[in-house]
């Protein structure tokens, strides 16, 4: 079975991203595991992330739509946020977003890069951002604009299309290097990613494990925005189903201090990537879901009870989220 959509695609992303072994860390975790990286840091677009395979079919639905202005909303240090702005660059169409939080004094890391990118930034508490966005729309038509809205993390069905696709790739890759993975692990925020891997496992028939480690969401609530989100992605894709919450695999014992701060979990897993293996995470993310799995690996029992003693080839799915490094930087050295 193969993934086959009719949806308009706009090329944004250098495709297949890399799929390699991580060979020190899995000889630091005495042999137990074999630890693989799928390089969505790579995607090409603006120093990459995994918002480029849904802005591929985001970009491609607002141009369909003959829309003139991407807008959407994120934190700050959004990747998301500097992937629209790039995207937008690339397809020739305006670009407002909507951040939450107040200016800092210096434009440091992916707001940086937004400005770069030509984008254009209103300010809001974190509460009021999605009101703040619909407001924006309102405007803009009412200035003669076509802006097409892009919801949190470019995570509704039609982005979420991009990793039941990416799904399809890994497969490839996998059955290529003869490897069968026995859990594929990434980082679940706004959940389009987790849902969009979920239903194209689902259209795929691959039975294969994705456990999202959640960033900034309860396990139920998590379990629930992506059971959702993989039920309509089926359906767009042509397979319905109706995925429950139980169904979807998640963490969410790494919930630190909160979103987007960065404690000694993160920081550790941040040093250890580089300093092993040369791979940059990120402060957010990444550094969250990676030392996050680095800490359940460490008990090997305790892994075996939550996943099976069969599972030892793991695929960690780096979604990218660099940039953020450097609004990090005095905390990280
Ligand atoms: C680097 C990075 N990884 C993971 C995620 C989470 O992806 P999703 O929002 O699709 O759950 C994000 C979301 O912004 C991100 O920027």
């Amino acid at each position: 079975m193969s993934i086959t959509t009719h949806f308009p695609r706009y090329p944004l992303a250098f495709l297949p991203t890399p799929l390699h072994p991580l060979p020190r860390l899995s000889d630091e975790l005495a042999g137990n595991f074999r630890l693989w990286i799928k390089r969505d840091d790579q995607t090409g677009l603006a120093t990459g992330g995994n918002k480029t395979r849904k802005l591929e079919f985001l970009v491609a639905d607002a141009l369909a739509q003959g829309c003139d202005t991407l807008i959407t909303t994120g934190a700050i240090q959004s990747n998301h946020c500097r992937q629209t702005a790039a995207a937008a660059a690339r397809a020739g169409l305006h670009c407002e977003l909507v951040l939450g939080g107040q200016p800092p004094a210096v434009a440091n890391g992916n707001l940086l890069l937004d400005l770069l990118f030509g984008a254009e930034l209103h300010w809001t508490t974190r509460e009021n951002r999605l009101n703040r966005l619909h407001q924006l729309a309102d405007e803009l038509r009412g200035a003669g604009h076509r802006p097409y809205f892009i919801t949190y993390g470019g995570s509704d069905p039609v982005g979420a299309c991009g990793y039941a696709l990416a799904l399809e790739e890994l497969r490839e890759q996998t059955a290529a290097l003869d490897i069968e993975p026995d859990l594929i692990v990434i980082p679940s925020s706004s959940g389009g990613t987790q849902a969009g891997l979920v239903a194209g496992a689902w259209v795929l028939g691959w039975d294969v494990p994705i456990l999202g480690i959640s960033i900034d969401a309860s396990a139920t609530e998590l379990q629930k925005t992506v059971a959702e989100l993989a039920s309509q992605t089926a359906g767009r894709l042509g397979k319905p189903h109706t995925f429950a919450p139980a169904d979807i695999l998640v963490n969410a014992d790494y919930l630190g201090a909160g979103y987007g701060v960065m404690g000694e979990l993160e920081r550790q897993a941040i040093r250890l990537l580089a300093r092993g293996e040369g791979i940059l995470l990120d402060p957010v993310y990444t550094g969250r879901a990676f030392g996050g799995l680095l800490d359940l690996l460490r008990e090997p029992e305790r892994f075996a009870r939550l996943f099976g003693p069969g599972t030892h080839t793991i695929i960690f799915w780096h979604t990218g989220g660099s940039p953020a490094l450097f609004a990090y930087a005095p905390e990280l050295i």
